[in-house]
């Protein structure tokens, strides 16, 4: 009897991973605070960044009650180095959540927490949860297009993500990660040493996604800056201005949407993070 081609394919899939599978500290535990720790820090940034700051996260906030109760301007120092600060804003701002209700236990339930979108949510609900859900970023997307020999975006990238995950939707996604960052990687894929390139239509399919825009000089940049200086502690205007290196209006500007984003307040003394 053959077997459907998505069934070997996963064998051959989460056989590699159980053998070459990078070990990551996230991976060693179902608990989903963690988990989402982990997933929100690597949305934007690279691995090796993440595994550090982890740590020293989890050490300083070891449950989602004590990352509840923390102040704001603790976690943006624990933050710091991994950009998007806005990002620890809105962990904290979930972690508030959870804490009273407890945690969601689908992929679309999660969706509904701040700072956590399809991507994030399917991979809290498979990792923590078990849901057979596929966790859809770029590298998946691009490994996916590659199977199928076709670009693949929204419903049909959704479609063929449903056809093609295991039952172990937990390992599968993991394992998709690693192939999309060690072998099946954007430029010069490693097809001799890939173990699903029998069932693949090849490395052409692939569209490179947008260049992300310069960030020396940009106004995140600038929002970076100006969340580590209040870290040290709350600042006036006068103080504010001068040490940013950025024109007075774009400083401004940067300051008021720190303010939208709920991270930074404004008072009499000036500006401070949230708490
Ligand atoms: N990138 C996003 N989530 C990841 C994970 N769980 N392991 C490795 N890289 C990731």
């Amino acid at each position: 009897m053959t077997l459907p081609i998505e069934t070997e394919r996963n064998h051959a899939l989460l056989e590699w991973y159980a053998e070459r599978g990078r070990t990551l500290p996230w991976r060693l535990t179902t608990d989903p605070y963690p988990v989402l720790v982990s997933e929100v820090m690597l949305q934007q940034t690279q691995v090796d960044r993440v595994v550090p700051h982890y740590e020293r996260f989890l050490a300083a906030f070891p449950t989602v009650e004590r990352l509840a109760d923390a102040d704001f301007a603790d976690v943006a120092r624990l933050w710091s180095g991994l950009g998007y600060n806005t990002r620890a804003k809105r962990l904290q701002e979930t972690a508030r959540i959870v804490a009273v209700t407890g945690w969601p236990k689908t992929a679309d339930a999660l969706a509904a927490l701040p700072g956590v979108g399809p991507y994030t949510a399917a991979a809290v609900a498979s990792f923590a949860f078990g849901e057979r859900v596929a966790a859809v970023d770029t590298n998946l997307k691009r490994v996916l297009g590659r199977w199928h020999g076709e670009v693949l975006n929204g419903q049909a990238l959704a479609a063929a993500a449903a056809t093609d995950i295991a039952d172990d939707a937990a390992s599968w996604n993991q394992a998709m990660m690693d192939l999309g960052a060690t072998l099946c990687r954007p430029r010069n894929p490693s097809c001799d040493e890939c173990p699903v390139a029998a069932w693949c239509a090849g490395p052409d399919t692939y569209e490179p996604p947008r260049s992300q825009p310069r960030f020396e000089g940009s106004l995140r940049q600038l929002r970076g800056s100006l969340v580590r200086r209040l870290v040290a502690g709350a600042a006036s205007i006068d103080e504010l201005l001068p040490a940013a290196g950025f024109e007075d209006d774009l400083v401004e500007e940067a300051l008021a949407g720190l303010i939208d984003d709920g991270l930074v307040v404004e008072d009499e003394d000036g500006y401070r993070l949230a708490d």
